[in-house]
């Protein structure tokens, strides 16, 4: 379905992205890899060689300003078209609110939230003239109920599911597929940094893999659904939730997240 497709992705230096890359790569999509660490785009690009599609780089900070007008601009040079956009990139700060670098967290919502909408407004005119294009969002499952210390990364990922179920709304005429997987705990570096020690191995514990997450979005992507939980726990997780009082969802919540010291 994706073959000779042009596809972008963001965060593609490590983990989900780096497995969403070899996924689209093995369909044979052409791809346009997008993150910070120029040494980690070079060392994928090599590995995906297998697979003889074209792999262009672009190296940048997504918070930077004018990073999105210029990814897009840059990527339409190198391949034509985007057919497909993927949202990825992404950090999770964990700790007490009122402990927490609030320039950290500023940094993480313009990562979460700023760059995934100006990317998807850049991209969207040519889909839309087109009739045709797809949108892949990564949320979690934080995106689901509140989730106390990491209270603003679960409140970016409720945005990021929220804004893809509106605009999935707003595009299901005009030929634009758009779907957001709401990966649980994955196995990644997204726990090597943002404060998560004391919760790393907890968190861990009943991760899944980033190649799997990478299938079932690629498998949902292509089946053309909405939004996706991948795993079962993680799927009954986010429908008891909504049984529940708020109250109890977010003491609950909390019992899971809170710092072990
Ligand atoms: N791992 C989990 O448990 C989990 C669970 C649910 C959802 N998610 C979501 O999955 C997505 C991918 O995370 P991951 O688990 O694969 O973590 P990861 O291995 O840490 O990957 C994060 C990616 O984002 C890129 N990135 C970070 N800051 C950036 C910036 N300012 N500009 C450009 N790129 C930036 C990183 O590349 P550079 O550092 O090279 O820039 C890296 O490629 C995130 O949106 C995350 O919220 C993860």
């Amino acid at each position: 379905m994706f073959r000779q497709k042009n596809v972008l992705i963001t965060g593609a230096s490590s983990g989900i992205g780096s497995a969403l890359a070899e996924r689209f790569a093995q369909a044979g999509a052409q791809l346009v890899l997008v993150a910070r660490r120029k040494d980690r785009l070079t060392a994928l690009t090599k590995e995906l060689k297998v697979h003889g599609v074209a792999v262009h780089n672009i190296v940048a900070d997504l918070v930077e300003p004018g990073a999105c007008d210029r990814i897009v601009s840059e990527a339409k040079r190198a391949v034509g078209r985007i057919d497909v956009l993927v949202n990825n990139a992404g950090v999770g700060e964990y700790g007490r609110f009122h402990e927490q670098d609030v320039d950290v967290l500023e940094n993480m919502m313009q990562l979460n939230m700023s760059a995934l909408v100006r990317l998807t407004h850049r991209v969207l005119p040519d889909m839309i003239e087109r009739r045709s294009g797809h949108l892949l969002n990564i949320a979690s499952t934080a995106a689901f109920q509140p989730t106390p210390y990491m209270c603003v990364y679960g409140a970016t990922k409720s945005f990021v599911l929220n804004f893809s179920l509106s605009l999935w709304e707003e595009l299901r005429r005009r030929g634009i597929g758009v779907t957001c997987v709401c990966p649980g705990p994955v196995k990644t570096e997204f726990f090597d940094r943002g404060g998560f020690e004391t919760q790393k191995s907890h968190m861990t514990r009943l991760a899944m893999s980033a190649d799997q997450i990478a299938e079932s979005a690629y498998t949902k992507l292509s089946q053309g659904r909405t939004a996706h939980v991948p795993g079962m726990l993680n799927k009954l997780g986010t429908i008891l939730v909504r049984f529940a009082p708020l109250r109890t969802v977010t003491r609950i919540s909390s019992k899971l997240l809170a710092p072990k010291s």
